[in-house]
Formats: structure tokens, sequence, C-alpha cells
């Protein structure tokens, strides 16, 4: 069992829970995640370690509650205990001292970048942050975000905070100043975490400047094993799962429209299972 120390509501429907779990926090790394069980009969859901602290033996999970368990999850408080929290899984994030990066999240996604943000800073690069979220109310880990970043770009949809838009305006505005300057030149990487239209975009707006992207993908998963083939998605025209092969993936070789599909292969199983939590 796992005890929660700690919960926070960090935005409308966004909880931040840190969890006892001296294993996981002593193995995790940045992009890794972890399958949640809340009990013996719950299903298994991935999440991303958005922090650990290893002398605590703690690990902190941030996640928006979307369906049954993320709300049966975001019900738990401080003192109650998890059945089950398996990890780290999933590949680390390649890190390396390239230059510059621009690391950028979108949504609940600000949560997954930020500790890969951290882990490039501490590699020795510099950082410039784009987030994004739909309103200023549900803007997350911005204080957390500034802290590390070299440079931090805020928009909201709506206009209520930073740049009325999308972080994708921001990216296009860094390349164009690149464009037409004879100083500076294109990251060497970016790095993104979001919805999938917004990992679509991003991805199609670095390849037209051939700037390499890595993307964390989120598909639907069940065992997490690389046994059941939930996760299966299409890179560069070849099968793979994201819980084992992934999952950060090149972001110009994904097949986002069938990542969207199979994201509601589900849809009417979830949303009748979201009515029992209600009832
Ligand atoms: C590697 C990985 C890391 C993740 N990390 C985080 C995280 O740190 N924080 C967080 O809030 N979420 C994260 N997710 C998404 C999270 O796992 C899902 O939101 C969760 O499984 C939904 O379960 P549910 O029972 O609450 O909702 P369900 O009833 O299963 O689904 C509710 C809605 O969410 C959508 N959904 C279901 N599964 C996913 C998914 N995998 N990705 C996106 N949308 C989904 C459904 O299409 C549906 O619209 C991650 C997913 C993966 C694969
Ligand atoms: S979740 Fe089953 S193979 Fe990845």
């Amino acid at each position: 069992m796992f005890k929660i120390l700690d919960k926070k509501i960090l935005a409308k429907d966004v909880i931040k829970i840190t969890i006892d779990s001296p294993t996981v926090a002593e193995k995790a790394q940045a992009g890794q995640f972890v399958v949640v069980v809340i009990d013996e009969k719950g299903e298994r859901i991935p999440l991303t370690l958005a922090d650990w602290d290893r002398k605590l033996g703690t690990v902190t999970l941030i996640f928006q509650t979307v369906g049954f368990t993320t709300k049966r999850l975001g019900a738990l408080n401080t003192g109650d205990k998890i059945e089950h929290l398996l990890g780290p899984l999933g590949h680390p994030t390649e890190l390396k001292k390239l230059g510059t990066v621009v690391c950028i999240g979108g949504g609940v996604g600000v949560a997954e970048v930020y500790p890969v943000s951290r882990a490039f800073k501490e590699a020795g690069n510099r950082i410039i942050g784009i987030i994004g979220s739909r309103s200023k109310e549900l803007l997350i880990l911005e204080d957390e975000m500034r802290g590390i970043c070299d440079e931090l770009f805020i928009t909201t949809d709506d206009g209520t905070y930073g740049r009325r838009g999308l972080v994708t305006d921001i990216l296009k505005e860094l390349f164009t100043v690149v464009e037409k300057s004879t100083h500076t030149k294109y990251p060497d990487l970016v790095y993104c975490i979001g919805p999938v239209l917004m990992m679509k975009a991003v991805s199609r707006l670095t390849k037209d400047y051939a700037v390499k992207t890595v993307v964390s993908l989120n598909p639907i998963m069940v065992d997490a094993t690389g046994m059941c083939g939930a996760c299966r998605c299409t890179v560069g025209g070849k099968t793979v799962f994201g819980c084992v092969d992934g999952p950060d993936f090149d972001g110009h070789s994904i097949d986002f429209d069938e990542l969207a599909k199979r994201l509601k292969l589900f849809k009417s199983e979830e949303e009748k299972k979201n009515e029992e939590f209600h009832t």
C-alpha cells in the first residue's frame, strides 16, 4: 500500500498528490511514468512522474480528473492509501547537452514537461519554455517553470493571461526571428507534451523548419508491459508500443491521426463508467 502524504488542488480539475514510495523515488528519471491501481478492483491508469524526492522517498503525480479512475483518485485525501504504484515505467527522456531546448507543455502536459525541462537544464542546456492553457485559471506550475527556464512564454486560448493564442504562435515567432537574423540559430531540440492536436501542430511546424522534435505520447494503456497491445502507435510506418518503446518518440514520424482515433476507441464504455462515479 502507498500512502498519500499530501494533496493540493492546482487548478480546476487538476490535482497534485505526493505519495510515499521510496522504491519508485529511488529509480525515477525524467520522462518516466507509473501505473496507479487504487484498489483490488481498480483499473490501471498511467500517470507521469511529475516529481520525486529520493531523500524523503516520495513521488509526486499531477493529474486531471477526466473520467472514472482519475475522479476516484482525486477523491482520495491525505492519509488514504493506494493499492499499487508500479514503476518507474517507460524509457527515460534521452538527455544530452545540446545547446538550446524549447520545452512546450499544454494543459496538464505542463506537469509532465516540467521534470523533463529541469533535467535538460541540469544537463547544461539553455531552456526556452512555452506553456499554454485554455484559460488563466487552468494554468499550472508557472513558478516552477519560471525557476528553470532561461525564457518563459505563456499563452492562453482566451487571452486571460500571457499571450492570447496557441503555443505554436510563439514557436512560429521564435523561428521567424531566427529566419530574419544573422546571429541567432534554430533551437537544437523541441520537446513537447500536451493534447494530441497540439503535439501534431508543433511537430508539423518544426518539420517545416527541420528542427528535431520529441513528443511524449499518451495512448490508452492497459498492462503497460508490452503484452496487451492497447498502446499501439505507428511511428515511421512501424508499429510501436507506447509503454515499452516510449513514451518519447520522434514527433516528425508519428501518425497522430491514428493516435487520436485510438484514444476514442472506448469512449462509450468510459462514459458509462464515468456515470457510475456520480451515482
Ligand atoms: C504514459 C502516460 C502518462 C500520462 N500521464 C498523465 C499525467 O501525468 N497526468 C494526467 O492527468 N494524465 C496523464 N495521462 C493520461 C491518463 O492516463 C488518463 O487521463 C487516464 O487514464 C484516464 O482514466 P479515467 O478512468 O479517469 O478516464 P477514462 O474514463 O478512461 O477516460 C476519460 C477521457 O479521457 C480520455 N483518455 C483516456 N485515456 C487517456 C490517455 N491515455 N490519454 C489521454 N486521454 C485519455 C478518454 O478518451 C476520455 O475522453 C497519461 C497517459 C499516458 C499513456
Ligand atoms: S499497454 Fe499493453 S502493450 Fe502497452
